[in-house]
């Protein structure tokens, strides 16, 4: 059992890294831009306030999401163990999360922060989609699926691209990131949690790279 954070900028491959780690150490990848999206698309009051703010790529209200992940580590799946994907993004939501944690009576166990060039990110960010079934990602150049226009996971034909993956958007993203959540760094650093990884290998060197820095069970 083990609770991780992923941080890192837009498109550094924290989805693509959470989702392995989970399948891996048996955890539940906790991703908050994923839960936002699923909001958006069900048209909840949560989705409502938050489309419009993800657009533009900035951040929605600590308030919102701090109360979705509190929620959802509620979740008797969750007690095994989680990997916070996109989450805490402030000051105040690590702070937040750090009263939620004593609550529970959990423990934070390793801060992985992914290394990656700007000019990469931009780059990882403009050619990335899914798989509209079954969420699987993919890049244009780094990572087609093996048969174009099919899902190597479950054979799905439709792929989807995100509307805040514009040139425009992603400048004001990378902002964000710089501007709020990489005080971050210094946080995790300071509370002895934080392992720095360099996030520009290939997925499996990258893999590798965050598989050292886990604890030992
Ligand atoms: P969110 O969904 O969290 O987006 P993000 O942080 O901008 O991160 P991305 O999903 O863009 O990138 P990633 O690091 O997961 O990279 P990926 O693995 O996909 O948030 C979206 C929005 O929701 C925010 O802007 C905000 O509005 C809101 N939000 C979410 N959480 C919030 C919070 N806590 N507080 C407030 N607002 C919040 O990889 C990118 C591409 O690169 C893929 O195509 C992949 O195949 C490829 N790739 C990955 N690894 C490699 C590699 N090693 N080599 C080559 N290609 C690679």
């Amino acid at each position: 059992m083990m609770n991780l954070i992923l941080l890192g900028p837009p498109g550094a491959g924290k989805g693509t890294q959470a989702k392995i780690i989970a399948a891996n150490h048996g955890l539940i990848q906790l991703s908050t831009g994923d839960m936002l999206r699923a909001a958006v698309e069900a048209g909840s009051p949560v989705g409502r306030k938050a489309k419009a703010v993800m657009d533009r790529g900035e951040l929605v209200p600590d308030e919102i999401v701090v109360e979705i992940i509190s929620a959802r580590l509620d979740g008797a799946d969750c007690k095994g163990g989680v990997i916070l994907d996109g989450f805490p993004r402030t000051l105040a939501q690590a702070a937040a999360l750090d009263r939620v944690l004593k609550r529970k009576k959990l423990k934070l166990d390793a801060v992985i922060e992914l290394k990656v060039n700007d000019d990469q990110l931009v780059e990882r960010i403009a050619g990335r989609f899914t798989c509209a079934t079954c969420g699987a990602g993919y890049h244009d150049r780094f990572r087609q699926p093996k048969t174009a226009g099919t899902c190597d996971v479950c054979g799905g034909k439709t792929f989807l691209r995100r509307p805040d993956d514009t040139a425009e958007t992603v400048g004001r993203r990378l902002l964000v990131y710089y501007r709020e959540t990489s005080p971050l760094l210094g946080y995790y650093y300071c509370k002895g949690n934080l392992r720095s990884v360099d996030g520009m290998g290939s997925v499996e060197d990258v893999g590798a790279a965050i598989e050292a820095h886990l604890p030992r069970r």
